[in-house]
């Protein structure tokens, strides 16, 4: 059934020591996007709290970016991608933070959402929270309704869940 196909998809993320800097234990999802049964798996299970609740998925560079299509297609909703900063052509609106190992910008089109849109935010890993924090404070300026944030593993240690004003489901935690 959906929980033994949840540990089995649990099951495929990696953990590499020393990555991308001695001391942090990167968690590696692709050896599970890279298996078709537990991409589906995760995908409806980020879906699915949220079911009925949002029109826009937005998902977020790089890692993000695979779930939130996913997500899209298979809730018949439209999907957005929030990019690190200097990619997108057009007038966005950005945010900066900090992260495990370094800081980021990242950027939004003020026009790809229109304002009240009832938005899921989804990524890969939720750490410090600061990723999906400046990604928050992005929907506030666009005037967005986000409905939550759901992402695939939650690193506890980093308690970046107290971070976020936001409802936020995480599929599993380490
Ligand atoms: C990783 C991950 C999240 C973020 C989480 O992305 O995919 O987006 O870090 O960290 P935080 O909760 O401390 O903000 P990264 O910034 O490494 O970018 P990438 O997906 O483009 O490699
Ligand atoms: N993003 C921030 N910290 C991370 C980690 N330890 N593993 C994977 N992605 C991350």
């Amino acid at each position: 059934g959906p929980s033994s196909e949840l540990e089995r998809a649990e099951s495929l993320i990696a953990a590499v020591p020393d990555h991308p800097s001695p001391g942090i234990v990167f968690r590696d999802l692709t050896p599970l996007f890279a298996d078709a049964e537990a991409f589906a798996t995760v995908v409806d299970a980020i879906a699915a709290p949220f079911a009925g609740r949002f029109d826009v998925v937005a998902g977020l560079e790089a890692r993000g970016f695979l779930l939130a299509g996913a997500v899209a297609l298979r809730t018949g909703t439209a999907v957005v991608p929030i990019r690190k900063a200097g990619k997108l052509p057009r007038e966005t609106v950005a945010e900066s933070y900090e992260l495990e190992y370094g800081s980021a910008t990242i950027e939004v089109h003020r026009e790809d959402v229109p304002p009240g849109a009832r938005v899921l935010i989804v990524d890969d890993v939720l750490a410090t929270g600061g990723t999906l924090a400046a990604a928050l404070r992005i929907g506030e300026r666009l005037e967005w309704e986000v409905v939550g944030c759901g992402v695939i593993l939650e690193l506890d240690h980093l308690a970046g869940r107290s971070a976020l004003g936001s409802e936020v489901v995480s599929l599993f935690r380490a």
